[in-house]
C-alpha cells in the first residue's frame, strides 16, 4: 500500500529499555527530582523583594528563616538586606530607650597620633553605643527673658544642658561623635493648658515596669528643676523686697572631678564654676564670680549667695545619671539611678518639694524611692542603640498563582535535561553491551538506526517492509514523549 503523504515532519520509533530496573529507576528519579528541584526553586524563585523600613536592621536580616539555611549561592538574591542610615552634624537624635533627645554636634575617627579625620556625616548600622562619657554640665538659669507662659509656670527657668562624647565601633574603626543634651522642663513650647499638672516635657516616653531607672531619672530631674527654680524665685524675692537689686540670669558650669571620688552622693564629684548676673537698673549690672578654687561644699559652708549649689549640683547628677542611663552606658560609671540607696538618698527630698515649688508640678514621681518602688521595676539599663529607621528588602512569598506558575516552569526545564541525560547514559551503555539493540528486526532483515543528537530516530522505509513486519513494528512504535 503506497503511503497517502509523506510529511515533513517525522516521527521516531521507540522500543522498550530491556531493563527491569528501568522503570522503578524513571519513576523513583522523577519523584525525587521533581521535589528536590520544587524546593530549589522555591528558594530562589518563590520569593519577590519587597522594600520595608525597619527599626532593628539586625533581626529584620537574621529573620531569613529556613531560607537563611540554604547555601547562599542560591538565596542570595531573596535573603532580607538593610541599608546603613546617614546621621549628620545637627542631627537630632534618640535612642532605644526613648527618654530624651539629642543634637550630634561633631563626628570624627581618631587616626594615628593626636590626628583625627572630621566627617560631616556618618554611616550608623543600628551599633551600640560604647564608652559615652558626660563631659560637662551646664545650668542657665532666666528669669524675666522667658517668655510670659514659661514665667507663669515658673518665675525662674532653667536649661541644662549635657555635653557627651560617646563612640561606636565600625569594620572600619572607631567612630567618635559629640552630642549635647537639652533639658528645659518648662520649655518655650509648652501649652498653658499643663499648668498645675505633671508636664511630661523632654521625655519621649516612659515605663515605670521595664525602664525604671529612667523613670526615676525623669522624676529626679523634674524635681530638682521645680526645687532649683523656686529657691531662685525665694531668692530674687528676698534680695528685691529688702531693696537690694535681684538676680538677672545666671550660668553654672559643672564638669566631673577628678576620678578620686566615686560616689555619686559626695560634693566632690563635681567641679563647679559660675557666673550671676545682678541687674542694677538703669543699664548697669554685676557679675557674681567665685573666688579661688571654688567646690560645692565650700560654697555651701559658706553660704555663698546665690545659695542653690547642693540643689545645682544635685540637678547635675540627676541629669549626668539620665544621659548615662539613657545611653546605656552604667558599667563601671557612679550613677544615682542604678543603685537604690543612692536613689534613696536623692529622692529624699521629693515631698518637701512637692510643698515647696511654683506652678509646674515635678513627676512622673513626688515621693521618695523607698515608699514607691514597688510600683517600679528594677533598676539598671540595657545597652543602647540610636533609634533609626532603615530600608530593608525583604524576601515576600509570591502569590500562590505565581509561585505555582514559575516553579512548574523551572521544574520542567530542568526535569527534561535530567531525563534527557539518563536516557543517554542508558543508551550508551545500552549500546556498549548490546551492540545488536542498535538495531531494529524487521522482517528478518536489521535496519540500522540512525543515531542523532543521542535521540535514537528510525528511518524505517515502510514500504520496504513486509506487512507482517509491519504490523509487529507498528506495535512497538510509541510517541516518543519524555514523560
Ligand atoms: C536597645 O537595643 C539594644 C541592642 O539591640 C538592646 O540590647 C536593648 O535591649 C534595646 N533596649 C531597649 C530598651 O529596647
Ligand atoms: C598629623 O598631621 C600633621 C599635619 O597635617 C602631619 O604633619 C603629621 O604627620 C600627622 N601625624 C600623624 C601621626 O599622622
Ligand atoms: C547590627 O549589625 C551591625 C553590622 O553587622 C553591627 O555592627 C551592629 O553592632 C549590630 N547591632 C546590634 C545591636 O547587634
Ligand atoms: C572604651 O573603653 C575601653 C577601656 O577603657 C577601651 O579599650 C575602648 O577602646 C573604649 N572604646 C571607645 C569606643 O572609646
Ligand atoms: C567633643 O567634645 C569634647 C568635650 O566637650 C571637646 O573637647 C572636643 O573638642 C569635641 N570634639 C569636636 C570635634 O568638636
Ligand atoms: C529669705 O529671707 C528670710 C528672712 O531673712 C530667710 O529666713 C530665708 O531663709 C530667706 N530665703 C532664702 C531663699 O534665702
Ligand atoms: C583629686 O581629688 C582629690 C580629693 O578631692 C585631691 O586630693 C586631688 O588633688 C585631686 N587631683 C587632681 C588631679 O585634681
Ligand atoms: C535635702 O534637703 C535637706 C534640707 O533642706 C538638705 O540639707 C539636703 O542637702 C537635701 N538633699 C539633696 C540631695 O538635695
Amino acid at each position: 500500500m503506497p503511503p497517502t503523504h509523506e510529511s515533513f515532519f517525522s516521527y521516531n520509533v521507540s522500543r522498550p529499555y530491556p531493563y527491569r530496573w528501568f522503570t522503578p529507576a524513571a519513576v523513583l528519579g522523577a519523584v525525587t527530582f521533581a521535589a528536590l528541584f520544587s524546593l530549589l526553586n522555591f528558594a530562589a524563585n518563590g520569593y519577590d523583594l519587597v522594600v520595608q523600613t525597619s527599626t532593628n536592621p539586625n533581626s529584620t536580616m537574621s529573620s531569613a528563616g529556613w531560607l537563611g539555611r540554604w547555601p547562599s549561592y542560591l538565596t542570595d538574591k531573596v535573603r532580607p538586606t538593610c541599608q546603613a542610615a546617614t546621621v549628620s552634624v545637627g542631627s537630632q537624635v534618640f535612642t532605644n530607650q526613648t527618654a530624651l533627645t539629642y543634637t550630634l554636634t561633631a563626628i570624627w575617627q581618631p587616626s594615628e597620633g593626636t590626628n583625627i579625620t572630621v566627617f560631616s556625616s556618618m554611616s550608623y548600622f543600628n551599633n551600640v553605643l560604647e564608652n559615652c562619657t558626660v563631659t560637662a554640665i551646664e545650668i542657665n538659669l532666666e528669669a524675666l527673658d522667658r517668655t510670659a507662659s514659661q514665667f507663669g509656670f515658673s518665675e525662674w527657668g532653667a536649661v541644662v544642658q549635657s555635653y557627651i562624647l560617646c563612640g561606636f565601633y565600625t569594620p572600619s574603626g572607631l567612630i567618635q561623635f559629640n552630642l549635647t543634651q537639652a533639658y528645659d522642663y518648662i520649655p518655650a513650647t509648652i501649652s498653658w493648658s499643663h499648668l498645675y499638672t505633671f508636664l511630661g516635657s523632654n521625655f519621649l516616653e516612659r515605663d515605670k515596669s521595664t525602664r525604671a531607672s529612667l523613670w526615676w531619672g525623669e522624676s529626679a530631674l523634674s524635681n530638682y528643676y521645680v526645687y532649683l527654680t523656686r529657691m531662685m524665685q525665694d531668692i530674687r524675692v528676698n534680695a528685691t523686697s529688702s531693696g537690694e537689686p535681684g538676680i538677672r540670669k545666671g550660668t553654672i558650669y559643672i564638669t566631673p572631678g577628678n576620678n578620686t571620688a566615686r560616689d555619686i552622693k559626695s560634693l566632690q564629684f563635681f567641679n563647679l564654676d559660675y557666673r550671676f548676673i545682678v541687674d542694677l537698673g538703669y543699664g548697669n549690672f554685676e557679675v557674681l564670680a567665685p573666688g579661688e578654687d571654688p567646690t560645692v561644699s565650700k560654697l555651701d559652708y559658706g553660704r555663698v549667695y546665690p545659695n542653690v549649689w547642693i540643689i545645682a549640683d544635685s540637678l547635675a547628677k540627676s541629669a549626668y545619671s539620665t544621659v548615662l542611663t539613657d545611653l546605656g552606658q552604667i558599667a563601671a560609671k557612679p550613677n544615682l539611678l542604678t543603685n537604690d540607696d543612692d536613689l534613696e538618698y536623692f529622692s529624699r527630698n521629693f515631698s518637701a518639694i512637692q510643698r515647696h515649688r511654683a506652678n509646674a508640678d515635678p513627676g512622673p514621681e513626688t515621693v521618695q524611692y523607698d515608699t514607691a518602688k514597688s510600683g517600679t521595676g528594677p533598676l539598671g539599663t540595657t545597652p543602647s542603640v540610636i533609634s533609626m529607621g532603615y530600608i530593608c528588602q525583604v524576601p515576600r512569598l509570591k502569590s500562590t498563582g505565581n509561585l505555582l506558575v514559575s516553579i512548574l516552569v523551572a521544574d520542567l526545564v530542568f526535569l527534561q535535561a535530567i531525563w534527557q541525560l539518563f536516557k543517554l547514559v542508558t543508551d550508551t551503555y545500552l549500546f556498549r553491551s548490546r551492540p545488536e539493540s542498535n538495531q531494529c528486526k524487521a522482517g528478518g532483515a536489521d535496519v540500522e538506526l540512525d543515531k542523532v543528537d543521542g535521540v535514537m530516530s528510525s528511518r524505517l522505509d515502510l514500504e520496504s517492509t513486509s506487512s507482517d513486519a509491519l504490523v509487529s513494528t507498528n506495535k512497538r512504535v510509541k510517541g516518543n514523549s519524555f514523560f
